[in-house]
């Protein structure tokens, strides 16, 4: 077993999946006004440390991705941040990507930024403590798109990065993300997703990627937001599942699906039925952001120096998803 697998594993083995607290500044400006809470470095890291001091980051978290300015920040008890999620067994990761920018000569797509440089970065985030990464390559949805260009210059992408990522020591998290905005049929989105994927797996293959020291982070299929033909959470796993052995060489040791815009119980209960269902060897467990968030920031937002109801709340959410990657969660233990 090579090192990178065994890390792999340990971020995602036993019920254990991935925190995605990398928001980008930005983004986390946002997540922040949405419940009224000015976006400074201090609020930041506040939200950030009271997540990654709750007691089920130890049963439930394997990984955290962290944002360039958290994995830099101290803690208000002394610690630096990648020590503090250390301290439960869980390890450190880094988004390394620099966003998402529109794509030349097809305007409405984008290609990830961020190869420049990204070598010397990433010696700085592994003496910083990081021993994984995640790089999300993003794509629009609908009759036109993804054009050809976009998937291969994203899979082109996805495949440098990881190539640099395993060279200096570290698992990639490769993630290509189609987008659910739009009114797509699900049947739309299991075809492009797995055109997408299977030429990832080109790439990667092509730039001698270690296949057994990564970790795949892809959407789940669903009609799009503005589609009128939802499918069930049935037939979203199977779907799902579909896609998944059909694109994925079998090395994967694991899947670590993304919310993408799902609500909370939405998420869970989707990756519940996957694991009910899974028919294939690969791990299937959660790299959530929103889904493992959402309730625990509007908490924290009605007194921020108040850790305890915050934590219980975030402690809940990640329990629930454990037991989403095992099969083993229910609306009884949810709503108990
Ligand atoms: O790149 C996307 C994030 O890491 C996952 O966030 O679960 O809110 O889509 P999400």
């Amino acid at each position: 077993m090579s090192e990178l697998n065994k890390i792999a594993l340990k971020i995602i083995s036993n019920g254990k999946g991935i925190l995605a607290a990398d928001e980008s500044n930005a983004t986390m400006t946002k997540r922040l006004e949405s419940v009224n809470i000015t976006s400074t470095p201090e609020n930041r890291l506040l939200f950030r440390e009271i997540i990654f001091s709750s007691k089920n980051m130890k049963e439930c978290i394997g990984g955290v991705i962290l944002y360039d300015e958290t994995i830099n920040q101290i803690t208000s008890f002394g610690k630096s941040i990648p020590d503090l999620i250390s301290s439960s067994d869980t390890i450190p990761g880094i988004k390394v990507d620099t966003g998402a920018k529109d794509l030349a000569n097809s305007s409405e797509e984008k290609i990830t930024e961020g190869l420049d440089g990204l070598r010397e970065r990433l010696k700085k985030y592994y003496k910083l403590g990081a021993r994984f990464t995640k790089w999300r390559g993003v794509y629009a949805l609908s009759d036109r798109y993804p054009s050809e260009l976009a998937i291969h210059s994203n899979a082109h992408a996805l495949a440098r990065y990881s190539a640099l990522v395993q060279e200096n020591g570290m698992v990639p998290i490769v993630e290509p993300e189609v987008l659910m905005d739009g009114d797509h049929s699900a049947d739309l989105c299991l075809r492009k997703t797995s055109e997408v994927i299977k030429r990832c797996f080109e790439e990667l293959i092509l730039n001698k990627v270690d296949l057994s020291g990564i970790i795949l982070k892809p959407n789940m299929i669903l009609a799009g937001n503005k589609s009128k033909n939802k499918i069930s959470n049935e037939e979203v796993s199977q779907k799902t599942l579909e896609c998944l052995k059909n694109s994925v060489p079998s090395e994967v040791p694991g899947i670590a699906f993304l919310s993408g815009g799902q609500s909370e119980i939405e998420a869970t209960e989707n990756l519940n039925l996957i694991n009910k269902n899974n028919n294939t060897k690969f791990i299937m467990t959660y790299s959530y952001g929103r889904a493992l968030q959402k309730s625990a920031l509007k908490k924290w937002s009605k007194n921020i120096k108040d850790r305890e109801p915050t934590q219980n709340t975030f402690n809940h959410r990640a329990k629930m998803c454990s037991l989403a990657a095992k099969g083993k969660w229910s609306k009884e233990l949810e709503y108990k």
